[in-house]
């Protein structure tokens, strides 16, 4: 369901959750990557990675629910103060930043099971492993998801300069798009 508010409509519940959850795993996952290759010591390094590729993992799996999602339910219209260029940029961006929560992960996966290293969630469940072994595709998985870290902090930096700029500076409601209660002058419920 589409709701009003602040005179624009707004993203619906599931959107909403997918967005900041995923976000906040975001977080999770770029800080414990960090830790895992910084690490000295080979206990800690093993450690953090079993977070960071079972949060990496989950992120995944809820990138392809989102995408889902979004390719049936569509984005409500932007208000109509939007220039042509905002919207392609704010298209490039989301876009980018869909698909970087899915071949990211599944960059990081191909790089650890093209290797034979044993995958699993919290040390509890392990994923189904074969025998395919190629030490070569390992080590690209590996180059590309180390790289595209950086694509994803130049994206999210944009992303949320572009958000606040349009809450602060333009002051067109568009962070209450993406929040769970109404803005400040908002109104009814729609759909
Ligand atoms: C969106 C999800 C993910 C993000 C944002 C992410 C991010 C990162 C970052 C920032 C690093 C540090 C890179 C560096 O500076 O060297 C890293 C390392 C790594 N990630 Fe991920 N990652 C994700 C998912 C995964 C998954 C699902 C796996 C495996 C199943 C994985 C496996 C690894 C491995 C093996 C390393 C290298 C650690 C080392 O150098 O020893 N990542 N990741
Ligand atoms: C503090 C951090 C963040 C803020 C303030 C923020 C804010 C927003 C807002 C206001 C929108 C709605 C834009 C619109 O109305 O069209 C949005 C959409 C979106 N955000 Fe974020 N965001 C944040 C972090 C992230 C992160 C880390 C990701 C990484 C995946 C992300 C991915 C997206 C995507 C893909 C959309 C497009 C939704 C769609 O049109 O389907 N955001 N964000």
């Amino acid at each position: 369901m589409a709701i009003q508010k602040f005179g624009t409509v707004a993203f619906g519940t599931v959107a909403i959750v997918l967005h900041w959850a995923i976000a906040a795993l975001i977080v999770i996952a770029v800080a414990s990557g960090l830790i895992t290759a910084g690490a000295k010591e080979i206990d800690l390094s093993r450690a953090t990675l079993v977070v960071h590729q079972s949060f990496g993992l989950i992120i995944f799996t809820l990138a392809v629910v989102r995408i889902t999602w979004r390719l049936t339910h569509p984005a409500p219209p932007l208000p109509p103060t939007t220039t042509l260029q905002q919207r392609w940029a704010a298209t490039v961006t989301h876009g980018s930043l869909y698909l970087l929560t899915f071949f990211m992960p599944l960059a990081g996966y191909t790089g650890l099971a093209a290797r034979g290293r044993v995958i699993s969630l919290f040390g509890v469940f392990e994923l189904p492993q074969g025998e395919f072994r190629d030490f070569d595709l390992a080590r690209t998985a590996q180059e590309v998801h180390v790289s595209l870290q950086y694509v994803l902090y130049a994206l999210v930096a944009a992303h949320v300069i572009a958000a606040l700029y349009h809450q602060f500076v333009i002051r067109d409601g568009l962070l209450w798009r993406m929040w769970f209660r109404n803005g400040p002058a908002q109104t009814s419920s729609q759909g």
